[in-house]
């Protein structure tokens, strides 16, 4: 497969797992946010193993329960969300924005890549999750730049025609973390880093971030220190989006007053709210061995199957509602708010 990595590595060469993940389903369902709930509050794109549900209790042992992934990588029943993209015509109606297939990637039914990083010394180890582990990064009422960890990992790309503007490492270059404000001719990519750092006790937390925490100072990626509350070294996740906005281009049709467009099924009109959910489910110790053999693309360790197959693993939507065509509110009737 050709490859070049997203990232400028340089050696040593250190564990980076990329790999698409089709849509499974794109659901007003929270499993863990709001378990058992259908509908949740907002819609979510969801993917990975066909064992999601509206409750996923930690004790599940998902590779057992999972019929297939909708992961490339096929030891990996994790399930994997985030927020759907709208675009909100002048007339004020809502149509959802597809997504599509992430650079060098072959082409798959939208979805998410997915992301598993080791630090780039190419000697600090990582631990990998632990069966029932659970977190989110980012929060769905956040109208705001916080200034915090979470803020910087999270961020958009303004893609030029053919994925051009894709040169550095998300959160460089010139991406933002509020919405693109002019049309983004190939495309926006949405770009998740999740937390790097366990307590090494405990699998979620009520907030399912406090279990998590960032390193204590210096980057993940440069081997920076984790903080005494938090010493475990987990795998680096992140989750891009490349949302498909190119039919969504003509200045025409965004509003008069030179706002942009977008909105997330959060009522999100800023982009700072943008999240993302993850529910650990690789088999047996798959993910260790990944990361410990430095896995780059290719990866021996791991079987692998193509995107066409992948494309295949879909789950049924539990809440039946219009959710394409021309919307006249978003799903849920979620508010639009700015704060
Ligand atoms: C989802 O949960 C319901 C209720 O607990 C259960 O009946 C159903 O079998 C589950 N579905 C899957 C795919 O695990
Ligand atoms: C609203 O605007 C969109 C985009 O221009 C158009 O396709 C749709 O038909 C319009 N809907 C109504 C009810 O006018
Ligand atoms: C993008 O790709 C298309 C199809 O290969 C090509 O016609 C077009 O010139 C390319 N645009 C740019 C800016 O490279
Ligand atoms: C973090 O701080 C420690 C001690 O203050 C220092 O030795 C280390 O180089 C720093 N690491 C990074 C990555 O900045």
């Amino acid at each position: 497969m050709k490859l070049i990595t997203a990232f400028a590595l340089s050696a040593p060469v250190s564990a980076m797992l990329r790999f698409s993940c089709s849509t499974l389903v794109t659901d007003r369902i929270d499993p863990l946010v709001n378990p058992g709930e259908a509908p949740s509050p907002h819609l979510h794109q969801l993917v990975g193993g066909n064992a999601l549900n509206t409750t996923m209790d930690p004790s599940n042992e998902l590779p057992d329960i999972s019929t297939c992934t909708s992961c490339q990588f096929t030891e990996d029943f994790s399930n994997y969300w985030t927020a759907v993209l709208f675009f909100r015509a002048r007339n004020g109606t809502f149509k959802r924005v597809p997504t599509f297939a992430n650079e060098y990637l072959e082409p798959a039914n939208g979805g998410i890549t997915v992301y598993y990083i080791a630090p780039y010394d190419g000697k600090t180890k990582v631990k990998a999750f632990q069966k029932g582990f659970r977190m989110i990064v980012g929060d769905p009422i956040r109208r705001t730049d916080m200034q915090d960890h979470d803020a910087r990992g999270l961020s958009f790309r303004c893609w030029g025609e053919n994925f051009t503007n894709s040169v550095g490492a998300p959160g460089t270059n010139q991406d933002t973390r509020y919405f693109p404000k002019q049309p983004c001719k190939g495309g926006i990519r949405a770009n998740h880093f999740f937390p790097t750092c366990w307590d090494g006790k405990n699998l979620d937390s009520p907030d399912h971030k406090s279990h998590v925490a960032y390193p204590k100072n210096g980057s993940f990626e440069s081997g920076g220190p984790c903080p005494e509350s938090h010493p475990i070294k987990i795998p680096q996740i992140l989750y891009e989006v490349a949302w498909d906005t190119r039919q969504f281009n003509d200045p025409n049709e965004w509003p008069e007053d030179g706002s942009q467009p977008f909105v997330f099924s959060t009522g999100d009109h800023t982009g700072y709210g943008t999240h993302g959910d993850y529910v650990f489910g690789w088999k047996g110790d798959a993910l260790q061995r990944a990361m410990d053999q430095n896995c780059q693309v290719n990866c021996p360790t791991l079987k692998m199957q193509s995107t066409q197959s992948a494309n295949k693993c879909t789950v049924e939507k539990k809440v039946e509602e219009n959710i394409d065509g021309w919307l006249t509110e978003l799903p849920g009737g979620m508010p639009i708010t700015y704060l």
